[in-house]
């Protein structure tokens, strides 16, 4: 099993929209069985809620559903549990290294290194902005997801 989590700050709208495409792309290729999906945010304010509605609304509009998901904070122990940490800005890049145990930070990596064309190291939050920011999220969050399964797929041979 490979244990793939996505980080943002409050887990109500990058990180569940990462967590909501990269498990649809991995179920359309037949590794729901191999690949396991999480997602949590640095941040305790909204544990328990679901994601924003502006982000359900936008990931259903590409055939994605993110209702079944609840928002819960970041703990040193998913640098055990999990195989790759995905965050999603810088910020959450620092405050989940001073959350790893010794030794255990090569697990930690800023989504977007996954997609490179993009020229851009951060998915910009888009709590206070409007929809286009959603949309732009997941334009970020999809392409970075082809390259993140793509790098899996060789790594682990699947
Ligand atoms: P997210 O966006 O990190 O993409 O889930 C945010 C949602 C809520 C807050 C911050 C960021 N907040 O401060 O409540």
């Amino acid at each position: 099993m490979v244990n793939v989590l996505f980080v943002c700050l409050g887990n109500i709208c990058r990180s569940p929209t990462a967590h909501g495409v990269f498990r649809h792309l991995v179920r359309t290729e037949g590794l729901a069985e191999t690949i396991h999906t999480d997602c949590a945010g640095t941040g305790a304010w909204h544990i328990g809620e679901p994601p924003d509605s502006r982000a359900q609304a936008a990931a259903r509009r590409r055939g994605i559903n993110l209702s079944d998901l609840r928002a819960r904070q970041t703990r040193s122990r998913d640098f055990v549990d999990y195989d790759y940490i995905l965050a999603m800005d810088r910020r959450n890049h620092d405050d989940l290294l001073a959350l790893a145990p010794k030794g255990r930070d090569g697990r930690l990596h800023l989504f977007l290194d996954f997609a490179p064309k993009l020229g851009c190291a951060e998915v910009p939050d888009p709590y206070y902005g409007g929809d286009a920011g959603f949309e732009r999220v997941l334009d970020m969050v999809e392409t970075a997801s082809l390259g993140l399964l793509d790098h899996i797929r060789r790594i682990h041979d699947l």
